[in-house]
C-alpha cells in the first residue's frame, strides 16, 4: 500500500511540476496549456485497498495520454475537505472534476460550486441518489450494480453451501452465518448485505444468523470484530458473508490470530477481487470473491471523463458501455472461485 500511494505522489507531483514549469514558461512555452484537458479527482480515502488499485489503473490511463493533465486529492474521510477542494480544483482551472464522495448523501456544495463555474462532474465508486444526480445536465457517474454482487455472492455462497456437507459442521441442516458490512449509508454496503442473504435462502440454503458488524470496509476494524464473535461463538460460526475483500482478510487475520485450524473456519467470501484477495482466494483461505472490475471502471472513467471535456456527449461511448439514462455507465461484476482464479491473477 504504502509503495501506491508513494507512486500516486510521485506520479502527481510530476504533473504539478510540468503545470509549474508551463506556466513559468508563458507565453514563450510553444507547449499552449489550452490545449490539454486537466482533470482534477478527489477520492474519499487514500487508505482504501479497492480505490487505492482502482487509481493507480486512472492515474495509469490519464498519465498515458499527453493530451490530458491531472491533479489528485485526497479527501481523508472529511466532505469538509473535499468540499474545499472541488472549490480549489476549480479555481485552478479544472475543465473537468472526477469526485468520489466522502459522503454520497450531501453532495450539494460539491454540485453548486461545479454547475456555478460550468464545471462537469464524473462522479464514481461512491453513488450519490438520483435526486442529485438530475440536478443538472452535466453530472455523470461511473460505478457498477451493488445488488449484481450482492447476487453473485449469494450464489457463490449458496453453490459452496449446498454442495459441500462439511460446512454445516454442527450438522442442524441450517448454516450459522454472520455479516460484515461496509459503512453505514453506502450503496454498496446496504445493497450488498440485503441481495447476497436474500439470494442464498432463495436458492434454498437454510440460514441461522448470528450477528453482523460494521466495520467501514476495514481490515483492522473488521479482524477486532469477529475476534469478538470468535470468542463469543468459537467454532460455530459456518459462513461468513463480507461485503469486501479487506473485511473478509480480516476475518481471515482473526482466525489464524486465534490459532484455530482451518477445519474450524467458516467458508469466507469477500468481494473486489484486490490483488490481496485474490491471493486469499489461491491460497484456499478465502472460498471465493466477487470481481468488482477496477480495470473496466478506471477505462470507463477515462472514456468518460475525455469525452466530455472535449465537448462530447456520453450517448458516443454507447458502442463501448452500457449507457444508462444519459447519465450512468456500470461495469459487470463476475464471479472468482479456486476454479477460474489463475485468469484472475494473471490478467487482471
Ligand atoms: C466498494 C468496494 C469497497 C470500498 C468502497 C469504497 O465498491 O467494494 O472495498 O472500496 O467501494 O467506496
Ligand atoms: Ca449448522
Amino acid at each position: 500500500m504504502s509503495k501506491r500511494i508513494k507512486g500516486m505522489a510521485v506520479a502527481l507531483s510530476f504533473v504539478l511540476l510540468a503545470a509549474v514549469f508551463a506556466a513559468g514558461c508563458g507565453q514563450q512555452n510553444t507547449v499552449r496549456r489550452s490545449d490539454k484537458i486537466k482533470v482534477g479527482v478527489t477520492i474519499y480515502d487514500q487508505y482504501d485497498t479497492f480505490l487505492s488499485q482502482y487509481m493507480e489503473c486512472f492515474t495509469k490511463e490519464l498519465e498515458a495520454d499527453e493530451e490530458v493533465e491531472v491533479v489528485v486529492y485526497n479527501a481523508s474521510q472529511s466532505q469538509q475537505t473535499q468540499n474545499s477542494q472541488v472549490k480549489k480544483m476549480i479555481e485552478d482551472g479544472c475543465d473537468i472534476l472526477c469526485v468520489n464522495l466522502v459522503d454520497r448523501t450531501d453532495p450539494t456544495t460539491v454540485i453548486d460550486a461545479a454547475k456555478k463555474a460550468d464545471v462537469p462532474i464524473v462522479f464514481f465508486n461512491r453513488e450519490l441518489v438520483e435526486g442529485d444526480i438530475g440536478r443538472w445536465n452535466k453530472l455523470f457517474y461511473v460505478g457498477a450494480d451493488a445488488a449484481q454482487s450482492g447476487i453473485l455472492e449469494g450464489e457463490l455462497a449458496a453453490s459452496t453451501c449446498l454442495s459441500d456437507k462439511t460446512i454445516d459442521r454442527n450438522g442442524d441442516g441450517k448454516i450459522q452465518y454472520i455479516v460484515l458490512e461496509g459503512e453505514a449509508g453506502h450503496q454498496d454496503a446496504i445493497v450488498r448485505t440485503e441481495y447476497s442473504v436474500d439470494t442464498l435462502v432463495q436458492k434454498g440454503v437454510e440460514v441461522d444468523k448470528l450477528g453482523y458488524a460494521i466495520a467501514n470496509w476495514n481490515r483492522a476494524q473488521a479482524q477486532t470484530k469477529v475476534a469478538q464473535f470468535i470468542e463469543n461463538y468459537h467454532d460455530s460460526i459456518e459462513l461468513i458473508m463480507s461485503n469486501n475483500d479487506d473485511m473478509a482478510l480480516g476475518a481471515i487475520d482473526a482466525y489464524e490470530a486465534a490459532g484455530m485450524i482451518k477445519s474450524e473456519w467458516p467458508a469466507i467470501f469477500g468481494i473486489d477481487g484486490t490483488t490481496v484477495g485474490l491471493e486469499a482466494v489461491r491460497d484456499d483461505k478465502m472460498t471465493g470473491t466477487v470481481y468488482n472490475d477496477k480495470e473496466g471502471q478506471a477505462h470507463a472513467l477515462y472514456r468518460l471523463t475525455t469525452t466530455i471535456a472535449r465537448g462530447g456527449s456520453i450517448e458516443e461511448l454507447s458502442d463501448e458501455f452500457e449507457v444508462t439514462d444519459g447519465k450512468y455507465i456500470r461495469l459487470d461484476y463476475e464471479k472468482i472461485t479456486a476454479t477460474n482464479i489463475n485468469k484472475y491473477l494473471k490478467v487482471k
